[in-house]
């Protein structure tokens, strides 16, 4: 059973008498455990589809199913909750809160969105920094650390709920290239451990090769993709 099934799925932004087709028709499968990149240019619609996964937007046609659940039917506070159960997200310009610390960072999303207790909490938030080589650093600020540091803390903070599904949208955009593949590195070997799913998008096609799949977007059109 594949976690995202899409199924011509389109998105047309209108604004007045303009219109935008940011996705045309698009078809894809991705499986539970898998690694996967959307690739392509500016404006390809590589956003648009993350947001459409991630239930920050909806579709103008076609099917999207997440986890089994046709998500264009949720109302915005099913989409939330959905959200907050199913998917994590990391931004490409980190998303950091600037007044809490490295550790508070990553506890956040279980004081707003899960009843966690304090012991579990705790343990979790340790062990992920861990995972992404900050647990040192956890009483910095955020800037108080480099760009690299801050998307390992942001990784940690999209796995502490336990998300099936990791959303990436350019993670890799403001970071120069050894610190690139060393973050995207620590998504995989997450990926391997905990069998998350994660897909993220990037316009550079070196990073694009760490994917085990990859589907490219023009135009947004899937033109080409799949298992390397
Ligand atoms: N909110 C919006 N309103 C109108 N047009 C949009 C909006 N978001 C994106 N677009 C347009 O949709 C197309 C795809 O954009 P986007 O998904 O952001 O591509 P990418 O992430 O690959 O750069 C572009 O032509 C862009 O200008
Ligand atoms: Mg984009």
């Amino acid at each position: 059973m594949s976690l995202i099934a899409a199924r011509d799925l389109s998105k047309t932004y209108r604004m007045g008498e303009t219109e935008v087709e940011a996705l045309k028709q698009v078809n894809v499968e991705i499986e539970t455990s898998s690694f996967v990149s959307f690739v392509g240019p500016s404006g390809s619609g590589k956003t648009t589809l993350l947001n459409l996964m991630g239930c920050l937007d909806k579709p103008t046609s076609g099917v999207l199913t997440v986890d089994d659940t046709d998500v264009s039917k949720l109302d915005t506070r099913m989409a939330a909750a959905f959200r907050g159960r199913t998917i994590g997200f990391i931004f490409q310009d980190f998303n950091l809160m600037p007044v809490l610390t490295v550790y508070e960072n990553v506890a956040y999303p279980l004081v707003l969105v899960q009843k966690t207790g304090a012991r579990e909490r705790k343990q979790r938030v340790l062990d992920l920094l861990d995972a992404v080589g900050m647990a040192d650093q956890r009483d910095k600020y955020p800037y108080q650390i480099s760009g690299g540091q801050k998307q390992r803390v942001a990784i940690a903070r999209a796995l502490v709920t336990h998300p099936k599904l990791v959303l990436a949208d350019e993670p890799t955009a403001n970071l120069d290239h050894k610190t690139a593949y060393r973050v995207i590195d620590i998504m995989k070997r997450i990926k391997n451990e905990l069998g998350t799913t994660f897909i993220f998008s990037t316009h550079d096609q070196k990073i694009v090769g760490e994917a085990e799949i990859i589907y490219t977007l023009e135009d947004g059109e899937l033109v080409k993709g799949g298992v390397k």
